[in-house]
């Protein structure tokens, strides 16, 4: 089996958001790239930089007060940060799509469903006259799950339940046949059994239609079932990257290890389940060092002082943290921030 192409490559991105408090690094020098048909995730808890990524790649950052300061978005020898908003909303329309946590703030609720399926058809397909348009937009309710269309056009955005809503947005999503689909927290609003309808949903389609899908989640149960590789992320900047499988048996960096221990465990009936102590910093407080070290329980004085690089840890497995800095001095040699 031979490696796919890359369809979408970050490189070095920097988007920040300049408030009365100065430079708000939400997005750090961020590298990642996306083969085709492959599900990427990106996890971390909230305020990681997460939603400033995929606004990046989408050029919907919030601006003023959002900027993307530095790097490279690559789509099809494209450098999407340096698109006009027109191009870019052709981007959006036919290339890249993006599906929401909340799809009732994406639909308009004073329109029918059907309306606006068939509005967003239309976009795409200028030509087409009204039969082609509405076997279209049953079509694409068919491809999402959606039972019944023609009955179910006919109703309001809340009368639907929050699954079917979220169906809704990713058939609209699909219109266009994107390359990549970004999935922000697509699940978070929905209860447990539906979330899992929902991801299987996009996995199907993932497989079906040889998309690429970009999951981003705080929940690394997400990550385990739809995911083959994953990117963690913390305090804007990627501090772990590696096949979903390798990071699950070998979590390396301190805080991934965090993440996975607070993983619900379905065999074991724990009344309380573990957080990692304390909360992400705001971006650009921490000036110096490891972003993590304040709450990481193997931090050292290094950690305190130095950045630390990705390093190469096992093959396709790369962790931000100076205890797999090979030139590191020993254990024993450190003087340790927490005792
Ligand atoms: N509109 C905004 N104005 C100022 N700062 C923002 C804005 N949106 C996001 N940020 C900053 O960016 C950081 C990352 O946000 P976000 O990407 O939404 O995190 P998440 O990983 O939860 O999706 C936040 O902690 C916040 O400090
Ligand atoms: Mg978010």
């Amino acid at each position: 089996m031979g490696e796919k192409k890359v369809v979408l490559e970050v490189k070095g991105l920097k988007t920040s958001f300049f408030t009365d408090d100065g430079e708000v690094p939400a997005v750090d020098n961020v590298d990642f790239q996306i083969r085709q048909g492959e599900v990427l995730g990106i996890v971390g808890e909230s305020g990681c930089g997460k939603s400033v990524t995929s606004l990046s790649i989408m050029g919907l950052v919030p601006s003023p007060p959002g900027k993307i300061t530095g790097g490279e978005i690559l789509f099809q020898d494209k450098d999407l940060t340096k698109l006009k908003e027109k191009q870019m909303r052709q981007v959006r329309g036919n290339d890249v799509a993006m599906i929401f946590q909340e799809p009732m703030t994406s639909l308009n609720p004073l329109f029918t469903i059907g309306d606006q399926l068939r509005e967003a058809v239309k976009i795409h397909k200028r030509d087409w006259s009204k039969k082609q348009i509405q076997e279209r937009a049953v079509e694409m309710m068919g491809l999402v799950g959606l039972p019944r269309p023609e009955a179910l056009m006919k109703n309001y955005p809340h009368q639907l339940s929050g699954g079917m809503r979220q169906r809704v947005m990713i058939a609209m999503a699909l219109l266009c046949d994107p390359k990549v689909l970004i999935a922000d927290e697509p699940t978070t609003a929905l209860d447990v059994t539906i979330q899992a309808q929902i991801l299987k949903l996009i996995k199907g389609l993932n497989d079906r239609l040889d998309m690429a899908v970009l999951m981003i989640t705080h929940d690394l149960g997400v990550v385990a079932e739809t995911c083959e590789r994953v990117i963690v992320m913390y305090a804007g900047k990627v501090v772990e990257e590696g096949p979903v499988r390798t990071i699950f048996k070998n979590p390396q960096h301190p805080y991934t290890k965090g993440l996975l221990a607070s993983v619900p465990d379905m065999r074991f009936k724990k009344d309380r389940l573990y957080s990692i102590p304390g909360n992400v910093p705001k971006p650009g407080t921490i000036k110096t060092g490891c972003k993590f070290a304040a709450r990481c329980e193997f931090a050292f004085d290094r950690c305190l002082v130095e950045n630390p690089e990705l390093y190469q840890t096992e093959e396709a497995h790369q962790t931000r943290c100076f205890l797999y800095d090979e030139k590191e001095v020993k254990p024993d040699e450190r003087t340790f921030v927490k005792s």
